[in-house]
């Protein structure tokens, strides 16, 4: 008849074949390079067969403890005072100044002195009404324990069986001095039976190893005469090509999240603006150059805009002729109305803080405001790595009383922090809405860079005083451009790629 085994029992029973009669079964995992518990799996198998066997043992293993690992690399603490001694040539000494030399703690040097005096290298007296200790021999040679001591520096693991009966007398004094561990283990030692010591390997016939059990082999239960072939755990699944959430859409809902949960509602405005909400009601006058035909995209259809309501036109025009109710003196020209109501695609989405000021007159609301907008903007630049004609602004107010710009600052480090950014800087900066104005940076770790995030302050009299809000009632106000933070995040240099997704990047995101 033939047997039919597994590829590894086969090479375990080849290699018990081969050694001696019995042997470890660590050891033959060693040997082999095989897992422990694939082995155990293996003599299994041979038991299984009635192919082989094993019997089981304890043994005693023992290691030196911390302390005694130190001892052997410095010397036993007589050793180490011995050389005090002899390197300082000292014949004799009190047994206070060789404390104080040697540095060792209290207990361990009088180890130390009881040793040397066993040793019989010093004597210990009294009679010079000092205690001293005396030099009282030539020859310092190894002693027998410094020597066992040695057999530890090869594998701090020694098995007490293997061990002589004079070696087991030193393991008896060094545990006496505390120096050594002692550990308990089973060990299994496998041998061959008659038969497997008989079996011809050519009579062994490998099982077919298989990667999938088909229900019919279950159900004839021939699946019994197959290997199954073992999972590499560590190997990467297949490569699901599922649909995701784009990488923008994630950072996006992140940032959301960092809002919502500092307290802040999130608010939309159309991306099709009237000059008078992009620029107007924000105090830029309008021969600003920013309004200018290669930085805004107007629009011929719809062409112009719906104004909102006469009183606030008129508050904005006088604003900006005069001041009128901000106590400004005004930028001092004529204000257009006509141009006030030309259509634009919004230059930035501060266009729609400034329509949530304008909801929060007309409704007469209570502070605090607090709102956010995650939103697209568009500007007529020249598209390249770093620069996109159409990109995403993330904005937001706080209306509140006596607010500062520390609160600024505290809001925007609150927010880069739960970003991921620890240190934030600001610089003054300039904005024709905001009075103080500034530029906010990050530290970016990777790069070990200050980056420039944004722009923020405190809007200007001028912006919210048509909108009733006056003093002590202030507006902290912050933009930023996200496409900047995303090409950091996602670690790519250049930021059209996050529109033009490449498939490769796209795949390698996580879900
Ligand atoms: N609107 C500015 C921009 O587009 C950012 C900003 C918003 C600055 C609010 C100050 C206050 O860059």
């Amino acid at each position: 008849m033939t047997v039919k085994l597994k590829k590894q029992t086969i090479e375990i029973l080849k290699q018990l074949k081969k050694s001696p009669a019995k042997v470890l079964e660590k050891d033959l995992a060693k040997e082999l390079k095989i897992d422990y518990i694939v082995l155990m799996s293996a003599v299994n198998e041979l038991i299984e067969y009635d192919l082989g066997a094993f019997d089981e043992e304890e043994i005693y293993q023992i290691s030196l403890n911390d302390e005694g690992l130190a001892y052997l690399k410095k010397g036993l603490p007589e050793r180490q005072l011995l050389n005090v001694l002899l390197e300082n040539n000292i014949k004799e000494i009190s047994i206070d100044d060789l404390s104080k030399r040697s540095k060792l703690k209290r207990n361990i040097f009088y180890v130390g002195i009881s040793n040397l005096k066993k040793n019989r290298w010093v004597a210990q007296s009294n009679a010079s009404g000092e205690n001293k200790i005396f030099l009282i021999s030539e020859e310092f040679s190894e002693t027998e324990t410094e020597q066992f001591l040695q057999k530890f520096e090869k594998d701090n693991i020694i098995d007490y069986s293997s061990l002589s009966n004079d070696e087991r007398y030193q393991i008896d004094l060094l545990n006496k001095r505390k120096l050594i561990e002692r550990k308990r283990q089973t060990q299994r030692i496998v041998y061959l039976t008659e038969k497997g010591k008989k079996i011809a390997i050519s009579k062994i016939k490998q099982l077919e190893q298989i990667s999938k059990i088909t229900p019919e082999m279950l159900s004839s239960g021939t699946w019994k005469n197959y290997e199954l072939k073992s999972f590499d755990v560590s190997k990467p699944g297949p490569l699901l090509k599922a649909g995701k959430l784009h990488p923008m859409i994630k950072l996006i809902n992140e940032i959301r999240e960092i809002f919502l949960s500092m307290g802040f509602t999130e608010i939309r405005g159309p991306i099709i603006e009237s000059a008078f909400y992009n620029f107007d009601a924000l105090y830029q006058p309008q021969d600003h150059p920013a309004r200018e035909m290669q930085d805004t995209f107007y629009l011929n259809n719809p062409k112009t805009a719906k104004l909102p309501e006469k009183d606030r036109v008129q508050a904005v025009k006088e604003t900006h002729e005069n001041g009128g109710a901000s106590g400004s003196h005004g930028w001092g020209y004529d204000w257009d109305i006509n141009i006030a109501k030309k259509t634009v695609l919004r230059t930035h989405t501060t266009a729609t803080t400034i329509r949530r000021i304008a909801d929060f007159y007309r409704n007469n609301e209570k502070v605090p405001v607090k709102v956010f907008s995650i939103d697209r903007v568009f500007r007529n630049e020249r598209v390249d790595r770093s620069h996109l004609a159409e990109f995403t602004q993330v904005e937001g107010i706080v209306i509140d009383d006596n607010v500062t710009l520390g609160d600024l600052i505290g809001l925007l480090s609150e927010f880069y922090r739960k970003m991921g950014f620890e240190k934030i800087i600001t610089r003054p900066g300039f904005f024709p809405y905001t009075e103080p104005s500034m530029e906010v940076f990050a530290y970016f770790d990777k790069l070990g860079e200050w980056l420039e995030m944004g722009g923020s302050g405190i809007f200007r009299p001028e912006v919210t005083y048509p909108w009733g809000i006056k003093e002590p009632t202030r507006v902290l106000a912050w933009g930023q451009g996200l496409e900047r933070i995303a090409m950091l995040y996602y670690d790519r240099d250049d930021m059209r790629d996050i529109y033009i997704n490449p498939i490769k990047w796209l795949r390698r995101q996580s879900y």
